[in-house]
């Protein structure tokens, strides 16, 4: 096994130990223990074996190992794991993911042969103090466009209660509930908020309808974060009862076809997470198709540009940026914790 391959395993280890996933830690540390010594696991990170530490970390190959075991227990075909991932017992799940590894080995590399599959809800929580920027800055309802939107969970952002510095947002009935660590001024909660319109595209949608592909969202989820997990599963409840809808398509291509400013509304176009998952040429294509809505914007039909991106420097912190035309200048409105634990409010 290569060394990049359990050194990836060790660093994600301390990631996840670092955002709060102990048991994901240990389960990581322990495949890496056992892939050294030549064990089942090895054969799961056969794929990697001749990659550098930089292709295993960039396919998350660590995460995608964590899931692909998470999902096996959450699917009920192994009544003793599902037990220890209930338990929350990073040793127990280790010790019978490991004695059955051999057993679902082509389920297992299976799952892992797929990109990570994920949509965090609690985002919606950073996007907010965006969309109500713009909402009171221009005064006119929204049009909100996400890409790259997964499932679509965060199409919903404003049917969500959102609790933050003591104070809240949304309705207090809401089935999906969040909170977070907000430091900094509050971002305008009293601009009235009104979206007359909403719509997604990802290349690879995530069909809620179809249990395998519900489950893998669910497996990208650390175990022990059990608030996390029951705010997804109560998104993708209140999703699959709404029929949010995501299209299938580039970004870009979407972009340009889909969006155009429209007269008495401001139309926010709002990505999370993808920044990074494009090659430099297409994202000099997103910022022109951007750009060029931008440039067709005007008092009466304001654009926006939200977005929550890894800083280029430090890939645990996000940016919350946002661009309102006409005039388009750039700003950082806060820094965020990637799942949106905490938000430091900077306008
Ligand atoms: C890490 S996930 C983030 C999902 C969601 N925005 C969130 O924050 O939870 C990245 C998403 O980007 C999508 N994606 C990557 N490149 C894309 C492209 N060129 N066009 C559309 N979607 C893309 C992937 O399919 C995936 O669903």
């Amino acid at each position: 096994m290569s060394d990049a391959a359990t050194e990836g395993l060790r660093l994600q280890a301390g990631v996840c130990r670092t955002m709060g996933s102990e048991l994901t830690a240990q389960v990581l540390e322990a495949a890496a223990a056992d892939a050294l010594a030549g064990g089942p696991s090895a054969a799961l990170l056969r794929p990697w074996a001749q990659a550098d530490l930089k292709t295993v970390m960039f396919d998350a190959m660590p995460l995608r190992l964590a899931a692909a075991i998470h999902d096996l227990a959450l699917s009920g075909e192994e009544p003793e794991l599902s037990a220890a991932y209930v338990a929350l017992d990073p040793v127990r799940i280790w010790t019978v993911a490991r004695a059955r590894i051999g057993e679902h080995a082509a389920r297992l590399a299976r799952f892992m042969e797929h990109e990570p599959q994920t949509n965090e809800v609690r985002r919606s929580i950073c996007l907010l103090g965006g969309f109500l920027t713009v909402a009171r800055e221009t005064g006119l309802p929204l049009r909100c466009f996400e890409v790259a939107a997964s499932a679509g969970l965060n199409l919903s952002w404003d049917s969500y209660r959102h609790e933050l510095a003591g104070r809240a947002w949304g309705d207090p009935a809401a089935r999906v509930r969040m909170d977070t660590d907000w430091s900094g001024r509050l971002p305008p909660l009293e601009a009235p908020v009104r979206v007359v319109e909403r719509a997604a595209c990802d290349r690879r949608p995530t069909e809620l309808s179809d249990p395998d592909q519900r489950r893998r969202l669910l497996a990208y989820y650390w175990p022990d974060q059990v608030g996390r997990l029951a705010r997804i599963r109560a998104a993708i409840d209140q999703a699959v009862e709404t029929g949010v809808a995501v299209e299938r398509a580039d970004a870009v291509d979407w972009l340009r076809a889909r969006v155009r400013p429209r007269a008495g509304t401001a139309s926010v176009v709002y990505h999370s997470v993808f920044w990074t998952y494009l090659s430099a040429g297409t994202q000099g294509a997103f910022m022109a198709a951007v750009g060029a809505l931008g440039g067709e914007a005007s008092a009466e039909a304001p654009v926006a540009h939200l977005s929550i991106e890894p800083r280029p420097t430090d890939l645990s912190i996000m940016e919350v940026r946002l661009r309102l035309w006409p005039g388009g200048e750039e700003r950082l409105l806060a820094e965020c914790q990637p799942h949106g634990a905490w938000v430091r409010w900077l306008a």
